[in-house]
């Protein structure tokens, strides 16, 4: 093995609408491949190396996560380790080999840094961990986007044909409109990928799935039409992307999809937020919610697996915005393509919830410190879960784990039944 490693995390994703991940069986193996983009760059330079690091399905707590993390060993005791981290269990992970292997340099990067703005105080890691956002490329003094892209998939993950493969072709990391108060896209060192090789074309026709990320924040008219007609329409593969519900996207998508190309292979994630005029001016989407509903059902009748993206959890919500939640659900069409999937409102580090909102559970794991559940009075609270129920009630399809945080507040002995990165709390 060489002394320099490019190290990437393989982590089970759920999928499925039951609540909690214990309960089932239904995954796919997210592959957080961040040197995808400079694949021929790390080859040269050293080896890659898989980790499974199963944080959702096992670990509950920030105190198990930590212990998780310290058990899992390193492969080579010197040289130097830059690590792709998309998650901040996965950044901790870096941290406990840093201490652990004293002799091995660790350049921990990836979305976690450069998107998700985790804060932290420099003296409190160790000397030979550098956490940067800065790109491979540059690491190496290279133009970025020099490179092919490509994945080796671990082997015995290709083996199987249980569960899908998960992975990510970068287009862009950075949101055009970047304004929505909760999100966490803004002053990232912007990187845009110039061209489209579309290098996974040509990994093997096999019988596993593979879900295609094709990952912006939020994919802009112009990235749809320029992509997506050049995309292999082939049986295995599958396609999600973020997209605004404003009515550029939704008619270059429409676009799009008037060629060869099948849109049930395809989910296009929009948004929603919360659907009535106050919250949506809170929240400060910038597309209103009538068109947000035009785009949805559009893309629902040509069959395209639209996911409805809500937030619960908000301290601003009051009576009023059932009504407008309850038009909302009777205005999508549902033709069986639609599915919900709700979030719970996170103040993250560096957004204007941060500062709009209180804390409540700050999230901090070792020195990473990431934001916190906003706190939520009695009737705040009593108005998110009836805005829940009348969602459950509609009959689509939901993905949420918002019921079972609720019933862990209420019973804080059902804590078991929580996995991390939802209760990733210590002071
Ligand atoms: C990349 S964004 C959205 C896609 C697209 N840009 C849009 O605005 O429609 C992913 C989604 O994750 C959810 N999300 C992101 N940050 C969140 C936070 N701090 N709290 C709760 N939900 C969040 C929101 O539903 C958001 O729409
Ligand atoms: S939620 Fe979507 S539109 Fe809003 S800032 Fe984030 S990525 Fe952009």
């Amino acid at each position: 093995m060489s002394d320099t490693l490019f190290v990437q995390f393989v982590v089970k994703t759920f999928l499925s609408s039951k609540t909690s991940p214990l309960d089932h069986d239904d995954y796919v193996y997210g592959l957080v491949n961040g040197f995808s983009d400079t694949y021929d760059l790390c080859k040269q330079h050293g080896d890659f190396y898989w980790v499974d690091l199963d944080l959702n399905n096992r670990i509950k707590s920030a105190a198990a996560t930590r212990k998780h993390c310290d058990q899992i060993g390193f492969p080579i005791d010197e040289g130097r380790a830059f690590v792709s981290c998309s998650y901040p269990g996965q950044l901790y992970q870096v941290y406990s080999w840093a201490k652990r292997y004293p002799n091995v340099s660790f350049i921990a990067g990836g979305n976690v840094v450069d998107v998700n703005k985790l804060a932290w105080n420099p003296d409190d890691i160790p000397k030979n961990m550098v956490v940067t956002a800065k790109s491979v490329e540059a690491y190496f003094g290279l133009p970025d986007w020099h490179h092919s892209w490509w994945i080796d998939p671990p082997k015995d993950l290709m083996n199987q044909k249980d569960h899908p493969v998960f992975f990510t072709y970068n287009l862009n990391n950075t949101c055009y409109w970047g304004k929505c108060n909760f999100c966490h896209y803004f002053d990232t060192n912007e990187r845009v990928r110039p061209f489209y090789n579309l290098e996974f074309s040509q990994l093997p026709e096999t019988d596993i799935f593979k879900m295609v990320c094709l990952y912006s924040p939020s994919i802009s008219p112009k990235e749809i039409s320029e992509v997506l007609p050049q995309l292999p329409d082939r049986e295995d593969f599958f396609y999600r992307m973020y997209v605004r519900g404003s009515k550029d996207e939704s008619d270059a998508l429409m676009k799009a999809f008037q060629g060869r190309l099948n849109p049930e292979l395809f989910e296009p994630f929009i948004g929603v937020e919360f659907p009535s005029k106050r919250m949506n001016d809170i929240i400060n989407k910038g597309v209103d919610v009538k068109t947000m509903i035009k785009s949805i059902n559009r893309l629902d009748r040509i069959g395209a697996k639209v996911s409805v993206g809500l937030i619960l959890g908000l301290p601003d919500l009051i009576e009023a915005d059932l009504d407008d939640l309850e038009s909302f659900l009777t205005q999508l069409e549902n033709n069986g393509n639609v599915s919900i999937k709700i979030n719970k409102l996170f103040a993250r580090w560096g957004t204007p919830a941060h500062d709009q909102y209180k804390e409540k559970s700050l999230w901090k794991l070792g020195p990473f410190y990431q934001g916190f559940n906003p706190v939520l009075t009695d009737s705040e609270l009593d108005v998110n879960d009836r805005a829940y129920e009348m969602i459950e009630k509609s009959g689509i399809t939901l993905m949420s784990n918002y019921k079972l945080i609720r019933e862990v507040e209420k019973d804080p002995t059902q804590k078991h039944r929580l996995f991390s990165g939802i209760v990733g709390t210590e002071k």
